[in-house]
């Protein structure tokens, strides 16, 4: 009996489906047929296969034992951040953990966190389809502002991990990530342009502990986190009623 064309087909897809997954697997964002020939684009600098999570993973490590700076003396856990290591669209960072996080391990789960998780669902993604960091990895005492020089001592971990995950974008949330990424003061009038981060375009914008603060600004936040979907050519989906 001759096989079922329409069997034939869905196994072929079935095949194809599976070869398309181990592709992405393996960190390829783009292919290009031409005349029969199939290029896979896999991004500069990008590690590939479990690579990435094991980089992740191996600089968490080291923060984890790190004593650079006073912070180490006061903290319960470190907080490396955590989401998809593998070029999200956007990752998203902040000051610092606060008494939550610190207790956690993971960062923006507090209140402050809350809000960030609704901001990231009304732009259409969950959380583990962006990946969330701090400029500092332990919390400061008090939930101030870490210094100058635990900022200074702390960055190359978040720098680290910048270089392997490669986000298409970054969103700065706060005077804190703007001043530790690019160097610059004057978020008020720095939000909603965008900048360049080692190439990648980064976005800076009101911190959410200000939002929850100062709950108007929500809308200028809100235009900004527009900018980037619009620069990732997506669109947020619409707003759930009741
Ligand atoms: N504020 C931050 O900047 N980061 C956190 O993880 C929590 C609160």
């Amino acid at each position: 009996m001759s096989p079922d064309p329409r069997e034939e087909l869905a196994d072929i897809l079935a095949q194809a489906g599976e070869y398309l997954t181990s592709l992405k697997d393996d960190g390829v964002v783009q292919l290009e047929v031409e005349r029969g020939t199939l290029s896979a684009h896999i991004p500069a600098n990008q590690p590939q296969g479990d690579t990435v999570e094991k980089e992740l993973a191996k600089i968490a490590k080291t923060v984890s034992g790190c004593r650079k700076c006073p912070l180490h003396a006061t903290r319960t856990n470190t907080v490396p951040g955590q989401g998809n290591g593998r070029r999200p669209e956007v990752m998203f960072i902040g000051e610092a953990p606060g008494a939550d996080e610190d207790e956690q391990g993971l960062a923006f789960v507090g209140r402050a966190g809350q809000l960030l998780t609704k901001m990231i669902l009304a732009m259409g993604f969950s959380r583990d389809e962006v990946f969330i960091a701090n400029i500092a990895k332990c919390r400061p005492p008090e939930n101030r502002q870490p210094t100058p020089e635990e900022m200074e001592t702390c960055i190359p971990y978040l720098k680290q991990q910048i270089a392997v995950i490669q986000p298409k974008t970054i969103v700065a949330l706060g005077a804190v990530s703007l001043k530790g990424l690019l160097g610059l003061t004057g978020i008020a009038t720095l939000r909603g342009h965008w900048h360049s981060y080692e190439g990648i375009d980064l976005m800076p914008t009101f911190h959410p502990a200000y939002l929850l603060r100062n709950p108007p600004a929500k809308k200028e936040v809100w235009e900004d986190l527009q900018l980037v979907l619009k620069r990732i050519g997506r669109k947020a989906p619409p707003v759930k009623k009741g």
